[in-house]
């Protein structure tokens, strides 16, 4: 099998504090993934360390078959690798419209030039509506982000990351903070994004995991405490143990 992106034996300490130890993980090409585990077991430190906010300890990571264990994170960027983040990274002064835009034209190289041909503003303009309209959003393109409701900006900053035309797509709790009604939404976004792409999504509402996902890893204290479908997961006395809080070590 192909994989879109790989660790091999991924350590992270911060200090004495052991965030990742000895992480092999697999992402294969058209994955639907979820990553979860209790508050604080590492899965944002392990995202980071995907993307290159982090560099591992020990350990290396690749993308498809390039090995980026010390690559930048632009650069990973270029190579297909798209993340949102947990918390919004939205320019608030710029329209929804401009926001997606403005990472096409990261994608193409020609942020500088934003507006310098008609061509090109045009192009732009027209691919990044139809990311909005993916998304359900079209019609709020010309309203400010820091005036759109939550659960859309998380949407917008979807439209951002698939603007870059990512191979990965890894989502940090994308739901974080939205409303239930809106919640779904993003998870119908999340479905009816290209098949090709490896999403891993960062999720904590299980309905939604179970719904999403192909494939499960329960991260604890930077281990991981195993992986499987969702049935295999959900059947798991150990993955019991931890959310249930019985003979957790
Ligand atoms: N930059 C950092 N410096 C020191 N400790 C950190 C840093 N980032 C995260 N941690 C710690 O690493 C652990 C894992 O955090 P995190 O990856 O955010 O977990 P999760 O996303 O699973 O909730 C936590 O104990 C957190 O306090
Ligand atoms: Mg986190």
């Amino acid at each position: 099998m192909t994989m879109a992106i790989q660790t091999k034996g991924v350590c992270m300490s911060f200090g004495a504090l052991t965030v990742a130890e000895d992480i092999n993980f697999e992402l294969p090409v058209g994955a639907r993934h979820a990553l979860i585990g209790p508050n604080g077991a590492g899965k944002t430190t392990f995202v980071n360390l995907l993307t290159g906010r982090l560099t591992p300890t020990s350990g290396s990571v690749f993308l498809g078959d390039l090995d980026v264990t010390h690559m930048s994170q632009a650069d990973r960027v270029k190579h297909g690798l798209g993340r949102t983040f947990q918390i919004n990274t939205l320019f608030n002064k710029m329209s929804v419209l401009d926001n997606v835009c403005l990472s096409i034209a990261e994608r193409e190289n020609i942020s500088n030039q934003f507006w310098s041909t008609a061509a090109s503003q045009k192009r732009i303009i027209e691919e990044s509506l139809e990311l909005l309209n993916l998304l359900g959003i079209s019609g709020d393109a010309k309203v400010l982000a820091k005036d759109l409701p939550y659960g859309k900006q998380r949407l917008v900053e979807m439209a951002i990351a698939l603007g870059l035309k990512p191979k990965v797509l890894l989502l940090d709790e994308p739901a974080a903070g939205v409303p239930s009604v809106e919640s779904h939404r993003i998870l119908q976004a999340i479905d009816s994004l290209p098949s090709e792409i490896a999403i891993m999504i960062i999720e904590h509402d299980m309905d939604l995991v179970f719904k999403f996902a192909k494939q499960i890893t329960v991260l604890v204290q930077g281990k991981v405490l195993c992986e499987g479908t969702p049935d295999e997961i959900a059947n798991d006395r150990r993955v019991h143990q931890v959310y249930l809080g019985e003979g957790h070590e």
